[in-house]
């Protein structure tokens, strides 16, 4: 499949279109009209008609890292950009061209099957390829930022197509460009850049203790092991609604870092590549007494308590509801402000 730009039919709109299935927590929520896009050249009509109309609008890809309101209001565009395909290979590198709507877990499968190991952490994630720069998406001691070479983007400010490098992407822990600029971009496609030297990276404490006894595991041994870690730990969204990680990890200055460690000698933390500590914050939770509790519909995971879930008719307000709990408890306790990591639509 290829990217050739021919002139595409206008995308199919759906008034009151239903997302009960298009978000992971599950939540009964209907979109007043609908755009599905399939092709980037449908985009800057549907945008003059946004605008022309004066609708409130936004992006859905894979629904993973969102909290939906029952209604919503005006205009929602649903990414479906499909395409995935080689554009060069040297001796160093590849570039990878990934549409925008392309699922992120079929796409990471989709190269190591094709010989481009790189991914292999961040498997089972789930979303589309279109949503992963704008939180720069990350487990396992690897983060996406890494290796994109650069995004192409609908840009609503200046009505044009835009192409950021990796450098204006400006990609740092859960952020980017995009997540600091809403409703401007609308992602259509992701360049990756995989070095042809590949090596495992195997230190994060969970794929460590799966490869104590191997040193040097292939790309597909680590793709398995980081499925297995996942599934063991994170609820499937087809089982139990929700939508990953609820909360970011908290970056905290050293004095503060250390205050709290000669408090709590268990504090679970990283070091954070802006020379800060980065603490656990399933690990605050879960010393709160949160983990597996239930706060009517909605509650806290059993295995992580990171995760917050729908356990079935729960609704944005429930799960906003019980995260203010979270917040406030942990607050008062260690003195630290949990930052909300889904988009609140
Ligand atoms: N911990 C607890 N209790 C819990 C959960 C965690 O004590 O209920 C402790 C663990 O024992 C561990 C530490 O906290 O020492 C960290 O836990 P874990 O390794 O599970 O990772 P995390 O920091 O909770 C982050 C990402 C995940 C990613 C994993 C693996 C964020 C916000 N979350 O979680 O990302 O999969 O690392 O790299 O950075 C996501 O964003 O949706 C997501 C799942």
């Amino acid at each position: 499949m290829n990217f050739a730009s021919n002139a595409h039919p206008s995308p199919k709109s759906s008034p009151n279109l239903g997302l009960k299935h298009r978000n992971t927590f599950g939540f009964e929520a209907s979109a007043e009209l609908a755009y599905e896009i399939t092709a980037p050249d449908q985009i800057p009509a549907v945008m003059t008609q946004i605008a022309e109309k004066k609708l409130p609008w936004r992006v859905l890809g894979g629904g993973s890292n969102v909290i939906l309101p029952t209604v919503l209001p005006g205009a929602t565009l649903l990414m479906n950009i499909a395409g995935q395909e080689i554009i060069s290979s040297d001796t160093n590198s590849t570039l990878i061209a990934v549409g925008g709507g392309v699922n992120w877990h079929n796409f990471v499968a989709w190269a190591l099957e094709n010989n481009l190991p790189g991914l292999e952490n961040l498997a089972l994630i789930p979303g589309t390829v279109g949503a992963a720069p704008i939180q720069n998406i990350g487990a396992y001691g690897v983060e996406i930022g890494e290796y994109i070479d650069s995004v192409d983007a609908y840009d609503a400010n200046s009505h044009a197509f835009v192409t950021l490098t990796n450098e204006e992407c400006c990609f740092a822990y859960r952020d980017s460009y995009f997540k600091k600029n809403p409703q401007r971009f609308i992602v259509t496609k992701v360049v990756f850049r995989l070095p042809k030297q590949w090596q495992a990276r195997i230190h994060y404490v969970d794929l460590a203790k799966q490869f104590s006894e191997q040193s040097s595991p292939s790309p597909e041994e680590i793709f398995l092991a980081v499925c297995k870690i996942r599934t063991h730990k994170l609820p499937d969204p087809k089982v139990i609604g929700n939508a990953g990680s609820f909360f970011q990890n908290p970056i905290v200055p050293n004095e503060q870092y250390e205050t709290l460690l000669h408090e709590y000698p268990g504090l679970a933390s990283y070091p954070d590549a802006t020379g800060k500590r980065k603490l656990a914050a399933g690990w605050l939770i879960d010393q709160c007494g949160f983990k597996g509790q239930r706060m009517g519909n909605v509650g806290v995971y059993e295995n992580q308590a990171l995760v917050l879930v729908n356990h079935g008719n729960g609704t944005a307000q429930d799960i906003l509801g019980l995260a203010k709990c979270i917040q406030e408890k942990v607050k008062k306790e260690f003195g630290v402000h949990l930052e909300i990591e889904p988009n609140i639509l």
